[in-house]
């Protein structure tokens, strides 16, 4: 496996190949990004990994700066899952001067859910993505389901531009006890860990109501985050959207469950969960 950090030793390694394919991830990796590195390998002739943790993406108050940054061990566990390619660039070498280019995604997508309580975060997401794209030039990109918003920006960002590369959405890797897995979730206590399912457990409550024929989609998004609240969790949404576009269905929608999606964000203590599932 090879490692560089800067972008012209990347292009000279990937000219030998036809068909990258492409997994940008911001490393402190875990059995959710091995999987879908694994899901990668037979997409291309060489597997590409980024690990460049985005300060575009973060708000003034986030967690940029203790974000964790473990590049040895992510090398290693990448490794072993049969990456080619790990592209590790520096804030200098991928930003040498301030990005003032930026991917600004349609306000309908991205200033919705977590575009509302990230302002910019998806602008953060689209430029530094499309900016990796334009340096490893995949035929086949790879993100993970589990930010179910970011999958659907970026699929469109790439149809609008249209960029020659599939993008592949990867399924949600989850602890036993049903907690999505999330480089975040090591900011949790013991005791955090423990309650962190019920983000899971009140998204598959929602899930189940709609599969029962519930319609009343205001209720069912005020219970749920009144159960959570009622935990000690805030709650930013848990909502029911349609899969497409993340608005609220229409009321005939409901008729049809497998064109929704129920997705959640709650802050526990002080760390903010997201997860989703398909109805
Ligand atoms: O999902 C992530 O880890 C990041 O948002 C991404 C896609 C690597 C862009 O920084």
């Amino acid at each position: 496996m090879k490692i560089v950090h800067t972008i012209a030793e990347l292009r000279a390694h990937l000219a030998a190949f036809q068909r990258p394919v492409f997994v940008p991830t911001m490393g402190n990796l875990h059995d959710g990004h091995l999987a879908l590195v694994r899901q990668a390998k037979p997409l291309g002739d060489v597997l590409v990994v980024s690990i460049f943790v985005n300060r575009l993406q973060f708000l003034p108050h986030e967690d940029f700066d203790t974000y964790p940054r473990t590049l040895e061990a992510d090398c290693q566990a990448l490794q072993a899952v049969g990456c080619d390619v790990v592209f590790a660039p520096s804030e200098r070498e991928l930003y040498p001067e301030p990005q003032v280019f930026k991917v600004t995604p349609p306000a309908g997508l991205a200033d919705i859910l977590e575009g509302h309580f990230r302002p910019g975060f998806f602008t953060g997401v689209c430029t530094v993505v499309m900016k990796l794209f334009a340096c490893v030039q995949p035929r086949v990109a790879l993100f993970g389901q589990k930010d179910y918003q970011q999958l659907m920006v970026l699929r469109h960002m790439v149809q609008q531009f249209a960029l020659p590369i599939d993008v592949i959405g990867a399924p949600t890797l989850r602890g036993a006890d049903g907690l999505a897995l999330s480089s975040r979730n090591n900011y949790l206590n013991p005791a955090e860990r423990q309650e962190a399912v019920h983000l899971s457990q009140t998204l598959t409550a929602m899930a189940q109501a709609l599969r029962g024929g519930a319609t009343d989609i205001v209720a069912i998004e005020q219970q749920a985050m009144a159960a959570l609240t009622a935990r000690g969790w805030q709650p930013d949404y848990m909502t029911v959207r349609r899969r497409a576009d993340l608005q609220w269905p229409a009321a005939a929608e409901l008729a049809t469950p497998a064109t929704l999606v129920v997705l959640g964000a709650a802050k526990l203590g002080t760390t903010r969960l997201i997860d989703n599932l398909e109805v």
